[in-house]
């Protein structure tokens, strides 16, 4: 008989296949009626094949309910090319981030990031800490608009256009990158509104958006000018807005003043590692990548390379994330049943991967928080 859902299956690279391993034990103990995928990703297909996302796993995820992500390994584009099979080296293909890729390709412009201290984690910054990350995911300086050699053409409009270019006139066309942050209203709009209705829906009081609006005038000005007008549909929430390296200190300082915050893609992506550190760390911080049609969910953390295939790490965070893809499917008692294991299993601290001070392992983590699912 088909089942209710189909899930892609995407591990990835090092840690991507401990943590997604830890993930499939709680998923099965809920018994969540889905079949999942595997789908190839990461950079043993850009070594083989000269590309990390294959189109097979493009048409993969066009064809599923949802999708679990581990996580991949990047390297800059040089690094990238030498490690390329011989026969693909000097073809000109280029790296780019699978994931970034997969984010602009099915357009899933919410990054959504909760950051909440379960009681009783050694690692708590602070008990209570409860923060709601929305990152915008598509646009900014992850355009994928960038120019490691400049042409001529493009540095000559620049000095047209803009006066301060003027200082980079004598370089040569090797002696300098340029990578452009593209920010739109729409995009801009968009992520703000998914914020505030988030909050609505969820009784948060608050909406921080945070920018950089005083330097970097042009783009953070209009994510900050669309973050006013938007806030003005939501009258019973407050907002405020705060620079990001100013917020990186205020929410360390005052992590309790804050609740739903709201950034554009470079800015959402720093300040959610940090928050993710004030809950526990890169072991705790969860993440949805959320579309129209699609949504894709994933740990904060990459493929820490020197951990890989020891079931070592904390596989916390991907379990958080699959409690976060029950949410979004509907399935919300499996949800809960899930966050009430974690919470039980913190809560208790008898196991505890080596982030927190323990010797469990990874699948033994998992079993763990699957026995109280
Ligand atoms: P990372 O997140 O992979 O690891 C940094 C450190 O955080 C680790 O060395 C470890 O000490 C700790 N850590 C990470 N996950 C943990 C877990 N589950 N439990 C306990 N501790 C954990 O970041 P790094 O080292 O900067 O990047 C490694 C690779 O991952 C790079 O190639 C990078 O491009 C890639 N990356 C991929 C991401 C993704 O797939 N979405 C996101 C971030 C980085
Ligand atoms: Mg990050």
């Amino acid at each position: 008989m088909a089942k209710k859902y189909r899930i892609a299956w995407l591990q990835g690279d090092g840690i991507g296949k401990d943590v997604m391993e830890a993930a499939k034990i709680v998923l099965d103990r809920v018994q969540l009626d889905a079949e999942y995928i595997p789908g190839d990703i990461g950079w043993e297909f850009w070594r083989r094949e000269g590309d990390a996302f294959p189109q097979r796993t493009i048409e993969l995820l066009k064809s599923v309910d949802a999708a679990m992500f581990g996580a991949i390994t990047s390297k800059p584009v040089k690094a990238a090319e030498k490690e390329l099979d011989l026969k693909l080296q000097g073809k000109g293909l280029v790296y780019r981030s699978p994931i970034v890729r997969m984010r602009q390709l099915f357009d899933l412009y919410v990054c959504l990031r909760p950051c909440k201290a379960y009681p009783h984690n050694p690692l708590n910054f602070k008990e209570n800490i409860d923060l709601v990350m929305f990152r915008e995911n598509t646009e900014d300086l992850y355009a994928g608009v960038e120019f490691n050699t400049v042409p001529d053409k493009l540095r000559d409009t620049l000095i047209e256009l803009s006066p301060p270019f003027k200082a980079f006139k004598s370089l040569k066309s090797d002696e300098y990158a340029i990578s452009c942050k593209i920010n739109t209203k729409k995009g801009s709009e968009r992520i703000i509104r998914a914020a505030f209705e988030f909050a609505r829906k969820f009784k948060r009081k608050k909406v921080t958006v945070i920018h950089k609006a005083n330097v970097v005038r042009a783009t953070d000005g209009l994510f900050l000018e669309t973050a006013k007008a938007v806030a003005k549909d939501f009258p019973e929430i407050a907002m405020d807005d705060a620079n990001i390296d100013a917020i990186m200190m205020w929410l360390l300082k005052n992590p309790l003043n804050y609740d739903v915050l709201v950034a554009p893609n470079l800015y959402g992506d720093i300040a959610s590692d940090l928050c993710a550190q004030m809950v526990g760390g890169l072991g705790f911080g969860c993440s949805g990548n959320i579309g129209k049609g699609l949504a894709v969910f994933e740990p904060t953390h990459g493929s820490a390379p020197k951990y890989a295939g020891l079931y070592k790490v904390n596989p916390i965070a991907t379990i958080l994330a699959a409690k976060m893809m029950l949410d979004w499917l509907g399935e919300v008692k499996p949800a809960q049943a899930i966050e009430a294991a974690v919470a039980a299993v913190v809560r208790e601290g008898k196991a505890r991967t080596y982030d927190m001070g323990g010797t469990t392992t990874t699948l033994e983590m998992a079993r763990a928080i699957a026995d109280k699912c």
